[in-house]
């Protein structure tokens, strides 16, 4: 079997560290690895419309934002085809057709909209689009016959309704569409980074990241206000791992090369928590490393954006060139699907 690799991210800001550990890390190492026939990537601007009606400037300026974090992490145009949603309006016919296989009350069950719906507060003013994106993103998958899903946890519930209209469609119609796949991060601790205040996951909405194009003052002063153990008071007091911001981050981040380069009288992480276990440890000290660890992670990213900043339209010019690539393999399933329900109507006329 061919192995088709799709992801993609609502284009609502630029990313951030967490988007590193728990997603785009592992979309380089997937593309480099080399094992498939197909890569997309796509910027889900329509899915953030969802949500963003009023604010179509946001996600519009966003698009170009993640278009260069992307490259600027590594993953590579000449492999992968990142592509605007928006440019493939076969996406939306698709969904229209989808909509009749979903029922309102397996929408309504969703964990992630019950959790989205929490956060944002909608109430009784959800606008219908936005509880109809796991559809929508289901026509996303499903469009590119695509098999392996990079995801965080928290999409495990789209696959789930991908995966269940496809179902749908070839029971009740005929076998047109690949059941797909979560390919979800391997370290817990990496599907979800917490936010610098400790409390939610880093999101934008919740201005607690720190993002790729942080410039290295920013970084530093973000890593010192991050949240520790607040009854780690005096350094001489035992402190808790758990819950620590700094811990959670240097378990994502830190390896034996770290230590090695800035903090060598520890062998290792858990040595270093000990030590702040049993009292004696300050949370400076472990500020300043962790801080060492991010500057040099993030400066050759900036670096390379600062180089792809000088070329935003050849970026634009990839991304429609690669829509059009898309549109061309998204109309052949759309036409597929149309022949298994029986409404391809030119097959009507006699001659
Ligand atoms: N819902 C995803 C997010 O918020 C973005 C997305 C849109 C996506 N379409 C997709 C992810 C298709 C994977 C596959 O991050």
């Amino acid at each position: 079997m061919k192995n088709i690799i799709l992801t993609g991210d609502r284009p609502t800001g630029n990313l951030h560290i967490g988007h590193y550990v728990g997603s785009l890390a592992n979309r380089v190492k997937l593309q480099d690895e080399g094992n498939y026939d197909k890569f997309y990537i796509m910027i889900a601007d329509t899915q953030a419309l969802t949500d963003n009606a009023e604010k179509v400037d946001k996600v519009k300026n966003n698009i170009i934002q993640v278009a260069l974090d992307y490259l600027s992490v590594g993953i590579d145009p000449k492999k992968v085809n990142i592509f605007i949603q928006s440019q493939v309006p076969e996406l939306a016919e698709m969904t229209m057709y989808f909509m009749n296989l979903v029922t309102f009350a397996r929408l309504k069950r969703n964990p992630t909209i019950k959790e989205e719906l929490k956060q944002r507060g909608f109430e009784n003013q959800m606008p219908v689009g936005f509880m109809c994106y796991p559809i929508s993103q289901a026509a996303d998958i499903l469009a590119f016959n695509a098999n392996l899903i990079p995801v965080g946890d928290d999409q495990l519930p789209m696959l789930e309704q991908a995966r269940e209209i496809a179902r749908s469609f070839n029971t009740l119609y005929e076998e047109v569409l690949v059941e797909p796949k979560a390919l979800t991060p391997k370290k817990k601790e990496q599907s979800r980074l917490v936010g610098l205040d400790g409390k939610l996951k880093m999101s934008k909405s919740a201005g607690n990241c720190i993002f790729l194009k942080d410039e290295p003052e920013v970084i530093k002063q973000k890593v010192m206000s991050a949240y520790t153990d607040p009854n780690h008071i005096k350094v001489s007091d035992p402190g808790q791992v758990e819950g620590n911001v700094v811990f959670e981050y240097l378990d994502a981040f830190a390896t034996e090369e770290s230590f090695k380069k800035y903090l060598p009288e520890y062998k290792n992480l858990e040595e270093l928590k000990n030590h702040y276990r049993k009292g004696g440890l300050g949370d400076v000290k472990i500020k300043l490393f962790l801080n060492n660890i991010l500057q040099e992670l993030l400066a050759p990213i900036r670096e390379k954006r600062k180089a792809l900043e000088q070329n935003i339209d050849e970026i634009y010019e990839m991304l429609f060139k690669n829509a059009q690539k898309a549109r061309k393999v998204a109309q052949e399933t759309i036409n597929r699907m149309k022949q298994a329900m029986g409404i391809d109507y030119l097959k009507l006329l006699k001659k």
